[in-house]
C-alpha cells in the first residue's frame, strides 16, 4: 500500500470503475500507459535507459549517449554519480519521459554475461552506494527511476526462462543489497521484475520477493512493473504484487485483470492497491493534475553543461591498468603516432535496450590528433571484428543522417505522407510507421548520401523487418523482395543479404532501401543498411609497420554491440577476432604501445605487463573519444579502479562450473564467494584485482585511526599522501578480514579523494556495523556480533597499505 496517499489519488481510485483500473495496469504500445481521459488522468511515459534516455523513437532520435554502468561503478564516487543522474533526469524531461528505465544493479556473477556493461559491479556494497548515488540524482530531478531487474538476472543465456536458484544468505548478502539501499535509502519510485525464476518461481509472480521483501520487509511503496513481455499469467502475477505489465497491448493484466476481477479470482483491493501504486507514481513526478510536456515532440537538446558532467564521469571511470611511465605522453617529444585497432575510429558501446543514439561520433585518431597537433597521426585498422555485416558509417552520409519518406501504401507510391531524419543505421518501427499510419499499411524509403573514403569493392547490404530493396545511384544493387529468415528486429528480422558494389573515393553516391512489409498482418517494418569498406590483404602487417615507424603506438581493441548484447552471453574473456595477434605483434614492434580497451566487461589481457601501459576505458558513451585522447596526453587523470575483478582465465572465476546451468536451473554454487571474495580466499591470482587503478602520481598512506561515529558506525580516518609531482585522485578502500565462514575480504567502506601533489588529506571511511554482520538464515535478518574486527585499508583487494582493528561495543 502506498502510505501516505493523498486525497487526489484516493479520489481518483474511488471514482475510477475496475475496467479504468484495470486499463491502467498494462502500457499502450512499447513505452506508454493508457490515460483516462475521463477523470483527467495522463499518460505516463517510459523509456531505456540506462546510459542515457532514448525517448519513444527507434528511429534514433539523438540524447545525449552516457558511459556504461561497468564505467560508473569504475568512479568508486557517489557524489559525481548523482551529478549524472541529474544530467539524466534533464535529459528524461527533454524528451517527456517520466521514469527512467535504470539503474541495472545486478551483481556482475560472471564476467560472461551478456549485460554486464550495464551493471556497476561485482560487489553489494560498491554497487548499492552507486545505485543509491543514481537514483537520487535522477529521483531530485523530479523523474523516476526504474531500478532493474529484480532480482538476479544475472545471465543472458535462457534468461526469459532459466530459475536462479539461490540460497537465503547469498541473495541477502551480495544480490538484494543494492535493491534494498535504493529503496531504503533513495526511496526509489519504481522497480522492474527480471525475466528469469528465482528459486523455480518467475520474479514477476514471486510473493516473497514482491510483497514479502519488498514491499512488507523494505517498506516500498512504488510502482512494480514487468520487463518486457516478461509476464506470465494473470491472478498469480496480480496476487503476487506485479502492478504493471509491458508493453502492451496486454497478454495478461489490464482487460484479463478485469475480467479476473469481475469473476472474483482477484479481490478488487488487490486492483486499487496497484492503481495506488500507479497514480501514486504519476503524483510523484508532478502529472497527476496534468502533463505539462503531454504530446510535445522530443528535444533532442545537445548540452554543453550536461556533457561537462559526463566528461567528468569519464575520466574518473577510465582505469589505468598498467603504466611503466609512457604515460602521460608528452606532446613535445612526440613526432609521430600510429592509432591502430578496429576501435580506433568511432567508440563503440554494448548492445540492447541501452543503446541510445548519440549528438555525435568522434573518432579517437582525429582527437589523439588535435591534441598533438606537432604530431603526425597515421591510423591503421589491423584487423577487423565484425561478428556481421557491419553498418554504414554515418560519418560518411551527408549531415551524419540517413532521411526517411514514409507512404500510405505497401508500393511506395505517391507523394510521401511524412518525412523524418534519422541519425542511426538500424531503424525500426513497431506498430504504426507515423501516427496513424500502421506498419502493415506503410512503405518507407530511406536515403542516404554516401561518400567513401575509400574506393574498391564494398560490401553493401541490407537486412530488414519486411521486404526490401537497396538502390546505388537509382540501380538495385540488392535484392531483399523475398527475405529469409533472420534474428534480428526483436526477432522480425530477414538474414543480411549483400552484394559487391565497386566505389571510387570521394564520389558521392546516393544509396536508398526501400521496405514494405512481407504480409498484411507484420507489426514492425525495420531496415538496416550494412557498407564494409574494402578490406586490404595486409591489413595487420600495415599497422605493424606503421606501429614500428612511429614514436608511440596507440592500440585501440575491444569488442562492440554485436558480440556484448543483451540477450546473449560471451562464450569466453577473449578479444573478437584476431586482436590478441595485433596487440603482441605492436607491443613487439614497438615497445611505447599504450593499449586502449574500448569493451563493457573484464578481457583476458596476457599481454597486460608486456605493453607500455592499458587503459580500460569501457564503453564510455560520446564523449568517449575527446576525453581518452585528454586522458592519453595528460590534460586529464584517469581515476577509475576496477568494480570487477579481471581473472587471467575464466576457470578462475567465482561462477565457473555453476554458469550457465543445465535444465532450466543455474545453481549459485558460489554462494556469497563472488568475484574477488572467491579468489582472495582461493588465493587465486587475478590477472588484475578488484578496486585496481593507477593514477598519473603516487599516494602513501599514514596510520589509521578508528571511532565510533553515533550508534550504528565508526569511521576510519586515513592520512593519504600525494608523493608525486600531479594532483590526482586516491579511492581509499577498507575491507573486512573473514575467517571461518566469511570471505577471506569483503569491502565494507570506500571514499574517493583529490590531493593535490605533495599534500596529505587525512580521508574519512565510514563503515557501517551492518557491512561488518552476515545474513542469519535464523532470524531471516543481518547479525552483527559485537566484538573487534580486523580491518585491512588499501588501494585494491590485494594492494593492503595498513591493517588495523574495530570494536563493535
Ligand atoms: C530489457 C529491459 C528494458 C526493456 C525495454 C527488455 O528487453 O530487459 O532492461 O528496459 O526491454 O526496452
Amino acid at each position: 500500500m502506498v502510505s501516505d496517499v493523498s486525497s487526489d489519488v484516493a479520489g481518483l481510485v474511488e471514482a475510477m470503475t475496475v475496467d479504468e483500473k484495470a486499463s491502467l495496469t498494462a502500457g499502450i504500445g512499447l513505452w506508454y500507459l493508457p490515460a483516462v481521459e475521463r477523470l483527467g488522468v495522463p499518460a505516463l511515459k517510459v523509456s531505456d535507459g540506462p546510459s542515457g534516455v532514448r525517448g519513444d523513437s527507434l528511429i534514433g532520435r539523438r540524447s545525449l549517449s552516457l558511459p556504461c554502468g561497468t564505467l560508473i561503478g569504475s568512479t568508486w564516487n557517489p557524489d559525481l554519480v548523482r551529478q549524472l543522474g541529474a544530467v539524466l533526469a534533464d535529459e528524461a524531461r527533454d524528451k517527456g519521459v517520466h521514469v527512467l528505465l535504470g539503474p541495472t544493479v545486478c551483481i556482475v556473477r560472471t564476467p560472461l554475461a551478456g549485460r554486464t556493461f550495464e551493471s556497476f559491479s561485482e560487489d553489494p556494497l560498491l554497487t548499492a552506494r552507486l545505485a543509491v548515488a543514481y537514483v537520487s540524482g535522477v529521483q531530485g530531478g523530479g523523474v523516476a527511476c526504474c531500478i532493474k531487474h529484480f532480482a538476479c538476472n544475472d545471465q543472458e543465456f535462457e534468461r526469459h526462462t532459466i530459475s536462479a536458484d539461490v540460497d537465503e544468505r547469498t541473495l541477502h548478502e551480495i544480490h538484494l543489497p543494492a535493491f534494498e539501499a535504493a529503496v531504503k535509502e533513495a526511496g526509489v519510485w519504481a522497480v522492474m521484475t527480471a525475466y528469469n525464476k528465482l528459486n523455480g518461481v518467475y520474479c514477476g509472480e514471486q510473493a516473497d520477493l514482491l510483497s514479502g521483501v519488498l514491499r512488507d520487509d523494505w517498506g516500498f511503496d512504488g510502482l512494480v512493473m514487468s520487463d518486457w513481455f516478461g509476464t506470465h499469467s494473470t491472478v498469480e502475477a496480480a496476487v503476487a504484487g506485479l502492478d504493471l505489465e509491458m508493453p502492451g497491448p496486454s497478454a495478461w493484466l489490464g482487460p484479463s485483470l478485469a475480467a479476473a476481477v469481475k469473476a472474483g479470482d482477484v479481490d478488487e483491493p488487490v486492483l486499487d492497491d496497484k492503481v495506488r501504486h500507479l497514480l501514486g507514481l504519476m503524483e510523484r513526478v508532478g502529472i497527476l493534475g496534468g502533463d505539462p510536456v503531454a504530446g510535445r515532440a522530443e528535444l533532442e537538446n545537445d548540452d554543453p553543461d550536461r556533457r561537462a558532467v559526463a566528461q567528468r564521469v569519464v575520466a574518473q571511470g577510465t582505469v589505468l591498468l598498467h603504466n611503466d611511465g609512457v604515460l602521460p605522453l608528452s606532446p613535445d617529444a612526440i613526432r609521430s603516432v600510429a592509432v591502430i585497432g578496429p576501435n580506433a575510429g568511432a567508440l563503440e558501446a554494448g548492445g540492447g535496450s541501452s543503446e541510445v543514439t548519440p549528438h555525435r561520433r568522434r573518432r579517437v585518431f582525429e582527437t589523439i590528433a588535435e591534441r598533438l597537433p606537432g604530431a603526425t597521426v597515421v591510423h591503421e585498422v589491423g584487423c577487423r571484428i565484425n561478428r556481421e555485416l557491419p553498418s554504414l558509417d554515418l560519418s560518411l552520409v551527408t549531415g551524419g543522417a540517413l532521411s526517411i519518406e514514409y507512404f500510405d501504401n505497401n508500393s511506395l507510391s505517391g507523394p510521401p505522407i511524412g518525412t523524418d531524419a534519422a541519425y542511426r543505421p538500424r531503424l525500426i518501427w513497431v506498430g504504426e510507421v507515423q501516427p496513424g499510419l500502421p506498419s502493415n499499411r506503410a512503405s518507407v524509403r530511406v536515403r542516404a548520401d554516401f561518400t567513401p573514403d575509400v574506393g574498391g569493392p564494398w560490401r553493401l547490404g541490407l537486412e530488414s523487418a519486411g521486404r526490401s530493396l537497396l538502390r546505388v545511384g537509382g540501380e538495385v544493387a540488392v535484392d531483399n523482395t523475398e527475405p529469409k529468415r533472420g534474428v534480428g528486429f526483436f526477432g522480425a528480422g530477414s538474414a543480411v543479404v549483400e552484394a559487391t558494389v565497386e566505389l571510387v573515393a570521394g564520389r558521392s553516391y546516393v544509396l536508398e532501401a526501400e521496405v514494405w512489409p512481407r504480409s498484411a498482418s507484420s507489426p514492425i517494418l525495420g531496415v538496416r543498411i550494412g557498407a564494409d569498406p574494402p578490406q586490404l590483404a595486409d591489413e595487420f602487417e600495415r599497422a605493424v609497420a606503421a606501429a614500428a615507424a612511429a614514436d608511440v603506438a596507440i592500440v585501440v581493441v575491444g569488442s562492440n554491440g554485436a558480440w556484448e548484447s543483451e540477450g546473449f552471453d560471451r562464450p569466453d574473456l577473449s578479444l573478437p577476432g584476431e586482436q590478441r595477434q595485433l596487440i603482441e605483434a605492436v607491443v613487439a614492434a614497438n615497445p611505447r604501445t599504450v593499449v586502449v580497451v574500448n569493451a563493457g566487461s573484464p578481457v583476458e589481457m596476457p599481454w597486460a605487463t608486456s605493453a607500455a601501459a592499458v587503459l580500460m576505458a569501457w564503453y564510455p558513451g560520446e564523449v568517449g573519444a575527446d576525453v581518452i585522447a585528454d586522458l592519453l596526453v595528460g590534460r586529464a587523470e584517469p581515476s577509475g579502479r576496477l568494480p570487477v575483478s579481471f581473472p587471467k582465465r575464466i576457470e578462475d572465476t567465482s561462477a565457473f562450473g555453476f554458469y550457465p546451468g543445465a535444465d532450466g536451473h543455474v545453481a549459485y554454487g558460489e554462494g556469497v564467494f563472488v568475484g574477488y571474495r572467491h579468489l582472495s580466499t582461493r588465493r587465486i591470482e587475478p590477472q588484475f584485482p578488484f578496486g585496481h587503478g593507477l593514477s598519473y602520481t603516487t599516494f602513501d598512506y599514514g596510520d589509521v585511526e578508528v571511532g565510533r561515529v553515533g550508534a550504528g558506525s565508526s569511521e576510519v580516518q586515513v592520512p593519504v599522501t600525494n608523493t608525486g609531482e600531479r594532483d590526482g585522485h586516491e579511492v581509499v578502500q577498507v575491507y573486512l578480514q573473514g575467517s571461518g565462514e566469511q570471505t577471506e575480504r569483503t569491502l565494507v567502506g570506500f571514499a574517493k579523494v583529490q590531493v593535490a601533489a605533495g599534500e596529505q588529506s587525512v580521508v574519512a571511511v565510514t563503515v557501517s556495523d551492518d557491512a561488518l554482520g552476515h545474513w542469519d538464515v535464523g532470524t531471516h535478518g543481518r547479525v552483527t556480533e559485537p566484538g573487534t574486527y580486523t580491518l585491512l585499508v588499501g588501494a585494491s583487494s590485494l594492494d593492503i597499505r595498513v591493517t588495523t582493528e574495530l570494536t563493535v561495543p
